[in-house]
C-alpha cells in the first residue's frame, strides 16, 4: 500500500525510498500505533471500548483528552505537554505546555538545552478550537483557512502508517482545508531518537535524487501552510497574484532553513519583547497577547536571524 501512495510522488523519489525501506518492510511504527496488527494484538484496547466507549468512534475518553491518556508520562515516555521524555531528555518538538529550549543560546550554530523547563508562549493548538490555518491554499486566496479544527490527529494517524512519527500524509483534509499535493510521506527514521541536544536542526531530510538535501518537514508543514513553502528566489521574486505572502524568506531549497530549524513543531518557550512583539498576524489583525509574537520560534525575539545572518 506504500507504493501506491508514494506514487503520486517523483519517479526518482519513489525509488529512493524502496530503497530506504527495504522495499516494503513491516512497519517500524511505535508503541499502539503500529500499522498491519498481529491477529492477537492488545492495541485497540489502549483507546477504544466495545461497550463502555464514553467518545464517538468508542473512543474511551474524548478524542482532545485521549493522547494524554498515555503521553502523560503513564503509557508513554514522551511526555509532549512537559516537552521531555520520562528520562528527562528534551523532545524534539518541544511541547505544548512546557519546553526545555535554550532560547537565548549564544552558541552561533546551535541552540541548545536547558536543565528545567519553561512555560510555553506559542504552541499548537490540540483542543480542537476554531483556528486560523495561515497561508492554507492557493495565492490570492486570503491570510488561510477559517475554523479549522486542530487536534494531535490532525497531524498524526493513531493507527499508525510507516511514516516519521506517524505523520499523516494530506493533514490538512483532516480539517477540511486543501492540501497541496496528493500527499507528503516523510520515512520514517531507525532507530527512532525523540530527544535532541540541538534544536537547530533541519529534521529529516531528503537523501539524494532531484530533491537532495531538501527538508523533508518543510514540504509536510507546507501541507497545511500551503503558502510558506517557497523555492529559492521568493526573497527578491514575487509570488505571481498574491497581496500577502509576498516576498518570503527560502524555505525549500537545500541551502535553505527548513520550518523545523526556525520553529518547534509543538510548542516554545521563546519569549517577545519590542517590535517582534507587535507583528501582526497576516493580514494585519493585531496580536492581542503579551506572548502573541513567539510564534513557535527556537530563539527569542529574532535571534534565530543571527545564527545565519549575523549583523
Ligand atoms: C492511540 C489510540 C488508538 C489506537 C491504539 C487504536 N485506535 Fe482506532 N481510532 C482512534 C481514534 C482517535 C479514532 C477516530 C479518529 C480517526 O478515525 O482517525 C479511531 C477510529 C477507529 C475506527 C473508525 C474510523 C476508521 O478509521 O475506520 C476504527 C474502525 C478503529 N479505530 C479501529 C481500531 C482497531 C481495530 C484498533 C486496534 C488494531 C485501533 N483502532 C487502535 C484511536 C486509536
Ligand atoms: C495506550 C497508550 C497510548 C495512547 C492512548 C497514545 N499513545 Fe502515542 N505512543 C504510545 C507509546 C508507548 C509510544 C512509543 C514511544 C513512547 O514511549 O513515547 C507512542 C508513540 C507515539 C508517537 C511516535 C510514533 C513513532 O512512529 O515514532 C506519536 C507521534 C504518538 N505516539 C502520538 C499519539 C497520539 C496523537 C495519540 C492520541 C491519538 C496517542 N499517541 C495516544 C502510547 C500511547
Ligand atoms: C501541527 C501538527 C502537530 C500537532 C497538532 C501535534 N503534533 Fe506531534 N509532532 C508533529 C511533528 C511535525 C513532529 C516531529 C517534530 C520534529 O521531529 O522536529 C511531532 C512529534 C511528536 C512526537 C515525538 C516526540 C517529539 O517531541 O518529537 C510525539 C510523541 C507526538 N508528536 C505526539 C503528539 C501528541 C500526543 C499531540 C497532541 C497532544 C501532538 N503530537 C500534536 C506535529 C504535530
Ligand atoms: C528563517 C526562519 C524561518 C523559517 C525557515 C520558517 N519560518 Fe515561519 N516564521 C518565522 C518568523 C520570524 C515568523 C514571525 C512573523 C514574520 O516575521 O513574518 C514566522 C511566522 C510563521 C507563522 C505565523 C503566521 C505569520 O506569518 O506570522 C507561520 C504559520 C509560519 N511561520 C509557518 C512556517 C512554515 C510552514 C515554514 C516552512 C515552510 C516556516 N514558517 C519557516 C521564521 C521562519
Ligand atoms: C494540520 C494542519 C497544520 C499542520 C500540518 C501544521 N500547522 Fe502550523 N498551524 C495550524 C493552525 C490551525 C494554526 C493556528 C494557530 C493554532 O493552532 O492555535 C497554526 C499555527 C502555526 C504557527 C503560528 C503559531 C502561533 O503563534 O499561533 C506557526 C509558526 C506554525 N503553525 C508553524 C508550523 C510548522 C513549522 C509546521 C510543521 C512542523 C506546521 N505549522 C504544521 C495548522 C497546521
Ligand atoms: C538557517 C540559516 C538561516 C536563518 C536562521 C535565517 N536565514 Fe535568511 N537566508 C538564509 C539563506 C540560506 C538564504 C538564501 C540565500 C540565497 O538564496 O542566496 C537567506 C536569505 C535571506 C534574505 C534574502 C537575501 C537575498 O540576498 O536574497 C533575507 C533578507 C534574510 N534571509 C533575512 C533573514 C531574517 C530576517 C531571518 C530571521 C527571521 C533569517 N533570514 C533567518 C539562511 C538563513
Amino acid at each position: 500500500m506504500k507504493a501506491t501512495v508514494l506514487g503520486v510522488l517523483s519517479g526518482v523519489l519513489v525509488v529512493l525510498l524502496a530503497g530506504l525501506w527495504g522495499g516494503g518492510a513491516a512497519s517500524a511504527d511505535n508503541g499502539p500505533h503500529m500499522s498491519g496488527q498481529s491477529v492477537t494484538t492488545d492495541s485497540c484496547a489502549g483507546c477504544h471500548r466495545a461497550h463502555t466507549a464514553q467518545a464517538a468512534n468508542l473512543l474511551k475518553v474524548s478524542e482532545t483528552a485521549l493522547c494524554s491518556t498515555c503521553h502523560d508520562g503513564s503509557g508513554a515516555t514522551t511526555m509532549v505537554d512537559a516537552g521531555v521524555t520520562t528520562g528527562g531528555g528534551a523532545l524534539r518538538a518541544g511541547g505544548f505546555q512546557q519546553a526545555r529550549i535554550n532560547t537565548q543560546d549564544s552558541n552561533p550554530v546551535g541552540v541548545g538545552v536547558l536543565g528545567g523547563g519553561q512555560t510555553t508562549t506559542s504552541s499548537h493548538s490540540t483542543d480542537g478550537s476554531s483556528q486560523e490555518l495561515w497561508g492554507n491554499s492557493t495565492p490570492g486566496s486570503g491570510p488561510g483557512f477559517a475554523g479549522f479544527q486542530l487536534t494531535c490527529i490532525s497531524c498524526h494517524d493513531p493507527h499508525g502508517n510507516g511514516n516519521y512519527r506517524i505523520l499523516r500524509p494530506a493533514p490538512a483534509s483532516e480539517g477540511g482545508a486543501t492540501d497541496t499535493t496528493a500527499g507528503v510521506n516523510v520515512p520514517d527514521e531507525s532507530p527512532k531518537v525523540y530527544t535532541t541536544t540541538n534544536y537547530f536542526d533541519n529534521g529529516p531530510v531528503i537523501m539524494s535524487g532531484a530533491n537532495a538535501g531538501k527538508s523533508w518537514l518543510s514540504s509536510w508543514c507546507a501541507q497545511c501552510h500551503t503558502r510558506y513553502l517557497a523555492p529559492g528566489g521568493s526573497a527578491t521574486t514575487a509570488l505571481p497574484g498574491e497581496p500577502i505572502f509576498k516576498f518570503r524568506h527560502d524555505t525549500q531549497e537545500a541551502y535553505a532553513p527548513s520550518c523545523v530549524k526556525c520553529h518547534a513543531a509543538h510548542g516554545s518557550n521563546a519569549a517577545v519583547s519590542g517590535y517582534a512583539a507587535q507583528v501582526a498576524w497576516p493580514g494585519g489583525t493585531a496580536v492581542t497577547t503579551a506572548t502573541g509574537g513567539s510564534r513557535l520560534l527556537k530563539m527569542d525575539n529574532r535571534g534565530i536571524c543571527l545564527k545565519c545572518h549575523p549583523r
